[in-house]
């Protein structure tokens, strides 16, 4: 089944969290916002442990993304995350500052490397482009409308 995707209008129209962070990996920069997302799931209902686990995980990716490809580590430039809960769902929206993207397009750019190992089984050793495949992998749904927000959402059970 299709899961509606809201986005960022209609989510600042819902009751909603946001917090700012600045575009640097330092000081645990990147966990504020992963460690909010944890809290405002909660907050929202959501009581799976390993939902939770999962949302941190994907938040921290994304926002990693928005510093990274999105505001090109330019410190005077922010991440913006914003969550909300509409049925039955969970809701989380990064907003950056850079030119935009199409998530659907990047979805297929991991880099897969087959190296040989020791006994002639080849490993598949995943280099750039993880991420967007493992926030996939662990959200109900992973989307963008091909501008600088990138929004996943995940079922509260
Ligand atoms: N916020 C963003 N702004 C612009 N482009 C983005 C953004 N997020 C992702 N992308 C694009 O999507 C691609 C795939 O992202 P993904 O997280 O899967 O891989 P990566 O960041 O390149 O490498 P990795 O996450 O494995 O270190 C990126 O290389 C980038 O081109
Ligand atoms: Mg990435």
């Amino acid at each position: 089944m299709e899961l509606r995707r809201l986005n960022l209008e209609d989510i600042q129209r819902l009751p909603h969290k946001s917090i700012e962070v600045v575009s640097t990996f330092e000081e645990n920069n990147v966990n504020i916002p992963g460690n909010f997302v944890d809290a405002s799931f909660l907050n929202a209902g959501g009581r799976n442990p390993e939902a939770i686990h999962d949302l941190k995980r994907a938040t921290i990716e994304t926002v990693a993304n928005a510093i990274k490809h999105g505001n090109q580590f330019d410190i005077n430039k922010k991440v913006n995350v914003f969550t909300t809960s509409s049925n039955g769902l969970f809701y989380v929206a990064i907003q950056d500052q850079g030119l935009g993207f199409d998530l659907d397009s990047c979805r297929d750019s991991a880099v897969e490397k087959y190296i040989p190992c020791s006994i002639g089984i080849h490993t598949d050793i995943l280099c750039e482009g993880k991420g967007i495949k493992l926030i996939t992998d662990i959200m109900d749904d992973v989307y963008n409308f091909c501008d600088n927000v990138a929004y996943f959402s995940k079922r509260i059970k």
